[in-house]
């Protein structure tokens, strides 16, 4: 899906966020990330009307820059980390810690440490052995940590399994079922000088596109939250229920799962006082306001007759048709008429680098533009040097006024990491 501020000017010359694309290639270089920030701003709107500001943790996986933390703070949101890299990297920039969620599978001593000190928003647990690690650490350090414990709600989801992280078979959580996630509860509650035990979290997976696996999802957390009042006494105050909201056309809108999760909490916890409901989206509001753009550099005739563009780039920049199969929409600019169906693959040496297969596009030259669309979430931050080649820029357009975020990374940069 393009970005809403994407044109075709009349000249048949695309035109992103108010400036020429070829212009912002020219001034920044090619393969380039640029990032509409009105369309992002709106898709951030979209889910405060839905959740509320303070409900939202932005997810810093999906697409994590300086600016990106910028636009989050003033809209008033939260960060979701998963990294000590994510969280120290949010800190440093000044994002408040207090609106900060801290996930990870494995999260070391020093990040349990830092989330202490600091007294991040919440340290979400996935683990009996994770639970004795920072208990110790808050103890040393005389605080009290806000805890959300990460439960594995068996919910089997239609998406890429690589996206799946609810399923039976996931590393991600505490399984319900055979009572481990009610002994971590005992063993948070016995833990009270150093543990404020506020609640749940799940997140079943990513670019899901109906709502039956949220409301499974969120109905398991509900039911187990009501095991452990009955067992225990305690009443959750907070259901963080995680992202991944898709965006293919036929995903429902944030409103929409707003009020599925209502419906079904309030159906199951109807003892006690509707706990905060939070969530944590990361493609819904970055990947349709990023385009990633190319030079076509290559056209090539292979063996069986597919002709093939090469781009400048690939799966380096844009590693998510290798990893997931994903088929982003592409467009090449000018637009000359003609139409041919074309395989695009990225310059790296490897079969996988296929941007785009069978793909009909508008009849292309070397030397003109490649725009693959939605490429704002799980692209730059999944970005590598693989074969020694630059990390690309990131650069947002408003109202035709480019800001560049980072800058393509080069030789020196890599050189300074050798050690000799
Ligand atoms: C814990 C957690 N929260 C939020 C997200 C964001 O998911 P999405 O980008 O699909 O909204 C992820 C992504 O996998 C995640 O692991």
């Amino acid at each position: 899906m393009p970005p809403s501020n994407f044109r075709w000017d009349p000249d048949g010359r695309a035109s992103f966020a108010g400036a020429p694309v070829s212009g912002l290639a020219s001034a920044f270089g090619t393969p380039l990330y640029l990032y509409d920030e009105t369309d992002l701003s709106q898709r951030i709107e979209t889910y405060v009307q839905a959740f509320g500001a303070e409900n939202i943790a932005i997810a810093a996986k999906a697409f994590l820059t300086g600016r990106l933390l910028q636009l989050a703070q003033e809209a008033g949101l939260g960060l979701d980390v998963v990294s000590e890299g994510e969280l120290e990297f949010a800190l440093r920039l000044g994002f408040p810690a207090e609106r900060i969620i801290m996930h990870g599978l494995y999260k070391p001593p020093s990040a349990l440490r830092t989330a202490a000190r600091q007294d991040i928003g919440f340290v979400v647990v996935e683990s009996p052995g994770e639970v004795e690690e920072l208990v110790r650490i808050a103890r040393q350090e005389k605080s009290k940590v806000r805890v959300l414990l990460r439960l594995a709600p068996a919910v089997d989801v239609h998406t890429h399994p690589s996206l799946a992280t609810g399923a039976p078979a996931s590393q991600f959580g505490v399984p319900i079922a055979d009572g481990q996630a009610l002994e971590t509860v005992r063993q948070l509650i016995a833990a009270e000088d150093a543990i404020d035990f506020k609640g749940y979290h799940m997140h079943v997976g990513s670019q899901i596109a109906m709502l039956d696996p949220f409301i499974s999802g969120a109905a398991a957390v509900a039911d187990f939250a009501r095991t452990v009042w009955s067992e225990t006494g305690r009443w959750p105050e907070v259901l963080d229920l995680g992202g991944g909201l898709g965006i293919s056309p036929d995903s429902p809108p944030p409103s929409a799962l707003r009020e599925a999760y209502e419906t079904t909490l309030a159906g199951i916890l109807a003892d006690g006082p509707m706990p905060r409901l939070m969530t944590e989206p990361g493609r819904f509001i970055v990947s349709p306001p990023g385009v990633t753009i190319y030079h076509i550099v290559q056209r090539k005739t292979a063996a069986d007759g597919r002709t093939y563009l090469i781009v400048d780039g690939g799966m380096s920049d844009g590693p998510r048709p290798a990893l997931y199969g994903a088929e982003p929409e592409v467009a090449v600019s000018p637009r000359r008429g003609g139409e041919e169906v074309v395989d695009i693959a990225g310059m790296h040496c490897e079969s996988g680098d296929i941007v785009r297969r069978d793909v009909r596009v508008t009849r292309a030259e070397v030397g003109d533009l490649l725009i693959v669309f939605d490429t704002g979430a799980y692209n730059h931050s999944m970005a590598s040097h693989y074969n020694r080649v630059s990390i690309p820029p990131v650069v947002f357009v408003k109202d035709g006024v480019a800001r560049p975020a980072t800058r393509r990374d080069n030789l020196s940069d890599w050189l300074r990491l050798e050690v000799r």
